[in-house]
């Protein structure tokens, strides 16, 4: 493999920055690579958007990506993995693309038919892609779905300490509420937007503390790091990453929050 390729950075793509809950996870275990992460919160959220706008832009940025030179793709956005990943395959066979879902087969296995609500934006919940995911490995669990329009929002712009966020989850959480005596009782909590983890203390702290949570971004970096050793793009050990974030709204202050996420 030439090395100049080798150099290039892996792209890592959200609607905003949710998808650095899978950078981080990426940069833990790819401490020689360069990152370039993109947010478009200029048009965020993408989860409330019909399946064919959420692909043109993906489509339209990742065309970008590719003029400025990467060697790797992660889509760290379950809305547009779902809109767009199978297209993107398809236009560009030779990159390493890895795209995230929900972490439903985990959850739905982790112990004997566990009842398992999964969190998303209304475009996943809605899409085939989850549907899909629930057909194969549904059938050992009891599968709640949770469309959650309105959260992201409190985490893209940097408020899930805001008095306000707590009432929020405890009225979208109710029916499953460690609060409501009536609840519908859980043993697991998917995280199926890549924004929610930036939320998980708050989620489960309305859920109860005996609630599991499972997010993907971990098996996503892991499946992004086995797919360039396959294609044989990772660095050598002697050079020290990096990472470079550009947002497409929100200026300086979207890019210290970027960098506040990724250090907590
Ligand atoms: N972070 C994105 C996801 O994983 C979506 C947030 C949004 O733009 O609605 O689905």
């Amino acid at each position: 493999m030439d090395n100049n390729k080798k150099d290039l950075p892996i792209a890592v793509f959200d609607s905003g920055v949710g998808g650095i809950s899978v950078l981080k996870e990426a940069v833990k275990i790819m401490p020689n690579e360069d990152f370039y992460f993109f947010g478009d919160s200029k048009n965020a959220p993408y989860g409330t958007k019909t399946t064919d706008e959420v692909r043109k832009l993906t489509l339209g940025h990742v065309n970008d990506f590719l003029n400025m030179g990467i060697k790797g793709l992660c889509i760290a956005c379950n809305t547009a993995t779902s809109a767009a990943v199978r297209v993107l395959r398809g236009m560009y066979p030779d990159l390493p693309i890895v795209g995230i879902e929900p972490a439903v087969k985990p959850a739905a296995t982790f112990m004997v038919h566990p009842s398992v609500l999964v969190m998303a934006t209304p475009m996943t919940i809605h899409g085939g892609k989850l549907r899909h995911l629930i057909d194969k490995f549904g059938a050992d669990a009891d599968i709640h779905l949770l469309s959650c329009p309105g959260l992201m929002e409190f985490v893209e712009s940097g408020r899930t300490e805001d008095p306000l966020f707590i009432p929020f989850l405890e009225s979208l959480l109710y029916e499953y509420s460690i609060n409501n005596p009536n609840r519908t009782k859980i043993d697991a909590v998917v995280t199926g937007c890549t924004h929610y983890p930036f939320a998980a203390k708050e989620i489960l702290s309305v859920l109860g503390p005996d609630v599991r949570l499972f997010d993907g971004g971990e098996g996503t970096a892991r499946e992004l790091k086995r797919r360039l050793a396959v294609a044989d793009l990772l660095r050598d050990t002697s050079h020290k990453g990096t990472v470079t974030f550009e947002m497409s709204a929100g200026g300086d202050a979207k890019l210290k929050l970027c960098r506040r996420l990724l250090k907590s």
